[in-house]
Formats: structure tokens, C-alpha cells, sequence
């Protein structure tokens, strides 16, 4: 008893994360043989092996805060001397880190100490999407 308990509450707070309202109240529609929730605990680690819907958007809520005035709202660059972000190549997550943190030729302000790694990488992940989302 205590067990089903616990999943339903664990089915019922994934359910409350996604976007999308859950196929059934939370807690009424675990059965003795729903033992694997699948589609609920699988979900948060697939994430956590590319980037996720949460990462980007805390991307994205970053960039717009500290680089969209120069690199452009959604990367379209304002034709300004900054990089055109969309053009970045995608493969060199290490140029990309290097650049942000340390600055680039005196024109970009360095971000390493504004900046956390995990921020850092949520930017990343933003920059993946190309401005699309
Ligand atoms: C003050 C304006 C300014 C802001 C704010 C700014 N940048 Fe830049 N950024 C530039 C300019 C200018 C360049 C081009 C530098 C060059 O190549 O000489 C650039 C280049 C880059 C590059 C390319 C570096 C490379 O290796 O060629 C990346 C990546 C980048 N910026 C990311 C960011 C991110 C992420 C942010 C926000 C955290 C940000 N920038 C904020 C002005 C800015």
C-alpha cells in the first residue's frame, strides 16, 4: 500500500512538470501492475544527456539577458560588428566556452566571471537550437 503510494506521488510530481496536462488526475490511475512508469522516469534521464526543454529555456533567458544586445534578439545579429551567432559551429563547444569566458579580441567583454560553467552550458545548449525556439 505504502509502495503504491509512493508511486502515485512520484508519477503525480513528474506528471506536474511537463507542460502538457497528465492523461489522468494525478494519483487515480496507478493499477498494482503499472510497476513501470516508463514514459514518466525515463523522460528526465533521457534529458540529462543532451540538452533538455528546461536548459534551453534557462538559455535562452540568459542570452536574452546578457548577450542579445549585441548578438541580436533570437541571434538574428543587428549588423553589428558581433559574430553572427547562428553561424557558430556546433561541434566546437570548446572555442564557444573559451570565447565567452575570456572575451574575443578586446570587442566581446569576458564572461568567466559573471558567468557559471552550468550557465555557461544552458547558452550552449541555447545556441544549438539556432535561435528556433
Ligand atoms: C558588448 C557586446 C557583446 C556582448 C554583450 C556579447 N558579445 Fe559575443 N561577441 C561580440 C563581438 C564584437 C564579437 C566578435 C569578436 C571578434 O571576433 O572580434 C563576439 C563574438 C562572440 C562569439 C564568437 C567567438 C569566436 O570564437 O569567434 C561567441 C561564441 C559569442 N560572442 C558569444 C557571446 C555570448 C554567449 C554572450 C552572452 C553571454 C555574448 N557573446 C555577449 C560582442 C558581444
Amino acid at each position: 500500500m505504502f509502495f503504491l503510494m509512493l508511486t502515485a506521488a512520484l508519477v503525480g510530481s513528474a506528471a506536474a512538470q511537463e507542460r502538457f496536462a497528465p492523461q489522468a488526475p494525478p494519483g487515480s490511475a496507478v493499477s498494482a501492475s503499472d510497476t513501470k512508469p516508463d514514459p514518466d522516469t525515463a523522460r528526465p534521464a533521457a534529458a540529462r544527456d543532451g540538452p533538455g526543454p528546461e536548459e534551453i529555456e534557462q538559455g535562452k533567458v540568459l542570452y536574452a539577458h546578457h548577450c542579445s544586445h549585441c548578438h541580436g534578439f533570437n541571434m538574428v545579429n543587428p549588423g553589428t560588428i558581433s559574430y553572427d551567432l547562428r553561424q557558430f559551429p556546433h561541434d566546437d563547444k570548446a572555442r564557444f566556452l573559451n570565447s565567452v569566458s575570456n572575451g574575443k579580441n578586446g570587442r566581446m567583454p569576458p564572461w568567466g566571471a559573471v558567468l557559471s560553467t552550468d550557465e555557461m552550458n544552458q547558452i550552449w545548449a541555447y545556441i544549438l537550437t539556432g535561435g528556433k525556439t
